[in-house]
């Protein structure tokens, strides 16, 4: 089974608020729909998640009930473009289950601490592909939180044991340095103690590259083919699920 994130800053624009990248969105789902084989969809947020969350402070719990219109407004907002990328697997001729992480998640204190992956797991046993999201789930500490596709991504990679990872996103990779020399070609293979300096921290609400990082080498360390690669480019995520050769990092434990 593979596990493929698409990541905000390719299906949407996160600049403009609730801008999403149609043409984008259905090019993936084409390139996703031309390679058989069991596969779980993760998306993120984008201008749909993070900036209305950040405008309420949602990353910081329950903190005041002006907030709840604000939970409200951006678990709306991640439906609808949910809802996009259904319809371009509909296009692709994919049959998805749509599982949005606010109705089926826990959190306790900022950490995720309970998610039903076996429902994924049915879901593909029947031919369906399911699809989650990033969204703003219940904490029983703070009373809300807010996941990322990423959190995601290693809770069903560990439950699941997924044979690979892949994020896609709007850069060619992991750098050697930031900011990135124009024409520079991103690492082949990186490896924990590679120390990266992410000098342009764009920090959202779920958090900085470094982070994200982080969290996919201890996907790696589970035994799991971790990738970073980006959609923006037509045929790059095609020819990676194709094990061809493409332009991509991958992130060994
Ligand atoms: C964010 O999910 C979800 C919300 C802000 C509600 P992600 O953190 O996975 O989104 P991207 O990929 O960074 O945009």
């Amino acid at each position: 089974m593979i596990l493929i994130k698409l990541g905000g800053s390719v299906i949407t624009d996160k600049s403009k608020e609730t801008t999403a990248r149609h043409d984008v969105i259905d090019r993936l789902a084409q390139e996703i729909a031309s390679v058989p084989g069991k596969k779980i969809m993760v998306h993120g947020g984008g201008s749909f998640g993070h900036i209305k969350a950040k405008e309420h402070n949602l990353h910081l719990g329950f903190t005041d009930d002006s907030q709840r219109e604000g939970i409200c407004m951006v678990q709306k907002d991640m439906r609808d473009l949910n809802r996009m990328i259904e319809e371009g697997f509909h296009k692709a001729k994919v049959p998805v289950a749509s599982v949005p992480a606010g109705a089926i998640t826990i959190f306790d204190n900022g950490q995720l601490v309970d998610f039903p992956s076996n429902v994924f797991a049915h879901y593909l046993d029947i031919g369906i592909t399911p699809i989650t999201f990033g969204d703003v789930v219940v904490d029983k500490t703070k009373g809300i939180a807010i996941c990322s596709g990423d959190d995601i991504m290693l809770e069903l990679a560990r439950d699941l044991k997924a044979e690979r990872c892949i994020f896609v996103t709007k850069v060619d990779g992991i750098f050697p340095s930031y900011p990135a020399p124009d024409g520079e070609e991103p690492l082949k293979i990186i490896q924990p103690g590679q120390k990266i300096n992410f000098t342009v921290e764009d920090a959202d609400v779920t958090g900085s590259m470094q982070r994200k990082l982080d969290l996919m080498f201890e996907i790696a360390k589970l035994g799991c083919k971790v990738e970073i690669l980006n959609g923006l480019v037509p045929g790059r995520l095609a020819s990676a699920l194709k094990d061809e050769d493409y332009l991509g990092t991958e992130i060994r434990s």
